[in-house]
């Protein structure tokens, strides 16, 4: 359940617009931030602030990358899965990390520490191969650099 401060000012800012279905990805990123993930109960929450039906908050909510519908780890890690990154070698650093995490593409690891999810151009060819942990921005990657990487957020943890 939503607390009511966090609800208060999602119903401020959907008054404030002409059209509250422009604010559905804000006001998932916004329960996603309270609830992990987007949970059921979160889509309906949103739909009841929207005015929306909870399948068509649904639609969206499964269209967005940055959008989880599922239980993800602590650092999400999406790796860049296109084009610039493959011909900069990012194929093979995306089975490096699977490998040194022990998961497959979509999956967390059993401490819940890493969510590893492929995703399409993230914006920075010229740092690939590339990937975003928790929005920052890491590349060009190497082997090298993900095991610092990974031991450093261990370590942080
Ligand atoms: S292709 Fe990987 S960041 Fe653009």
């Amino acid at each position: 359940m939503l607390p009511e401060n966090l609800k208060k000012e999602l119903q401020d800012r959907i008054a404030a617009v002409d059209h509250p279905r422009e604010l559905v990805v804000d006001v998932l990123f916004a329960l996603q931030a309270h609830y992990g993930f987007v949970t059921d109960e979160a889509v309906e929450e949103a739909a009841g602030l929207l005015g929306m039906t909870p399948m068509e908050v649904d639609e969206v909510a499964t269209f967005y990358t940055f959008v989880y519908r599922r239980p993800v780890g602590k650092y999400v890690i999406h790796v860049c899965d296109s084009v610039i990154c493959w011909l900069e070698g990012g194929r093979s650093l995306q089975e490096y990390l699977s490998q040194k995490l022990s998961i497959a593409p979509g999956e967390t690891t059993a401490d819940g520490l890493f969510t590893l999810l492929p995703v399409c151009c993230i914006g920075y060819c010229d740092r690939a191969p590339a990937m975003l942990i928790n929005k920052k921005v890491y590349g060009p990657l190497t082997p090298e650099t993900i095991d610092q990487l990974l031991d450093e957020l261990r370590e942080a943890h």
